[in-house]
């Protein structure tokens, strides 16, 4: 078994989801259920056996050694973070708790258990980790993207605590030996994506008739991975990535905001026709403060050496996406009526108290 961490989040949820359909060996799900973790993201598991959801902290070591003790898991695989730049820009001090504070408890957790483990299993034991792009720093137009060499150069704090992090791991490696894998990937799309991201929340505003805000001149460029190539990407980088090293993942492709919000545009004027033309919502608002002027991802070593890449184009993951916040719009209401919560509640108990 595996024990995940933030799998309530987007990119977790869709990881273990995707997880117990391929690989299908149990899961241990940590999370603390900030107001970016949703249960209901993972509803069709809820009755499934090889899923075992626990409500906790990152930064619990007495919870995670517990767990670690008791599952035995084979390899932690390590999403939680506070993950919105804006959040990080208005409030930075539970970026660097969870980010760096609460990673380096997860490391010492884990390299206390792993350290006791038989040889046999110390071998095979890995600690992935999650990391991203915006560690790099920001491109010019025309500069080569990301490689695993590029030098760090964080802009916004929680760049800057996703980077501590992926430091803390690296020092663990070399000091401890601890197996560790990072992979740093661009910005993800797909179902279950917590509509204050640019994607959901473009398409919902959209269907809404609302203004889609667009920062700056929009000419601001990232490479977009759909989510389910990410979890293709940690699958494949825990079953053969080589401990130490890490590996770029990207969707190969570049686009500016603007192009992206017109692409939404486009697929909702042909889906749902009546309040077309969708790109008259377009508004520019003032860029956000320190906003990086381009992501782009070099993932040509993760491509040649595990023999991954992402299978889906830009256009057919957007249309999936726009196919599923189209037919999932009641999950969509009940993120922003905050109703999630309560369904946390009926559906496990009272919040706040562990769920073990
Ligand atoms: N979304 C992206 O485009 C993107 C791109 C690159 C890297 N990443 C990284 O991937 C990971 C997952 O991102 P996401 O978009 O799914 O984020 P998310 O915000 O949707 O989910 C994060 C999850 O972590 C949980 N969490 C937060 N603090 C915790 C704590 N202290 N202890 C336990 N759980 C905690 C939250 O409840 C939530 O379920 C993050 O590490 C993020 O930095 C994301």
């Amino acid at each position: 078994m595996i024990l995940v961490t933030g799998g309530a989040g987007f990119i977790g949820s869709n990881f273990v989801l995707d997880w117990l359909a391929t690989e299908g060996t149990p899961v241990v799900n940590l999370d603390k259920l900030t107001y970016a973790g949703n249960l209901e993201n993972l509803a069709a598991v809820r009755d499934d056996p090889r899923h075992e959801f626990v409500q906790g902290d990152i930064g619990d070591r007495a919870l995670v050694e517990s767990l670690l003790e008791k599952h035995r898991p084979r390899a932690v695989v390590h999403l939680a973070a506070e993950s919105h730049v804006d959040r990080s820009i208005h409030a930075p001090t539970d970026f660097i708790q969870t980010n760096v504070v609460g990673t380096l408890a997860l490391l010492e957790a884990v390299r206390s258990h792993w350290s006791a483990l038989p040889a046999a299993e110390r071998e095979s034991f890995r600690f992935l980790h999650v990391s991203t792009d915006e560690v790099y720093g920001s491109l010019g137009e025309n500069d080569p993207a990301f490689c695993e060499a590029t030098p760090y150069a964080p802009n916004s704090p929680y760049a800057a605590s996703k980077a501590g992090s992926d430091h803390l791991v690296r020092a663990y490696h070399h000091t401890y030996g601890l197996p560790t894998i990072t992979t740093n990937c661009s910005n993800n799309y797909g179902p279950y994506q917590f509509p204050e991201k640019l994607v959901p929340l473009m398409i919902v505003n959209a269907l809404e008739g609302k203004p889609l805000p667009v920062y700056g001149d929009g000419r601001n460029v990232r490479d977009w991975l759909y989510v389910a190539d990410h979890c293709a990407a940690i699958r494949v980088a825990l079953a053969r990535g080589a401990p130490g090293e890490t590996y770029n993942v990207g969707g190969r492709a570049e686009r500016a905001n603007t192009d992206v919000v017109t692409a939404i545009c486009a697929i909702l004027d042909e889906l749902r026709p009546q309040r077309a033309p969708h790109r008259k919502l377009i508004e520019y608002v003032a860029d956000r403060p320190g906003h990086d002027r381009r992501y782009a991802i070099d993932s040509r070593k993760i491509e040649r050496e595990l023999g991954w890449r992402p299978r889906h184009a830009f256009e057919s993951g957007l249309r999936a996406t726009l196919q599923w916040y189209l037919a999932h719009m009641d999950w969509v209401d009940a993120v922003r009526s905050g109703s999630y919560r309560q369904w946390i509640d009926d559906n496990y108990g009272t919040r706040g108290a562990p769920r073990r």
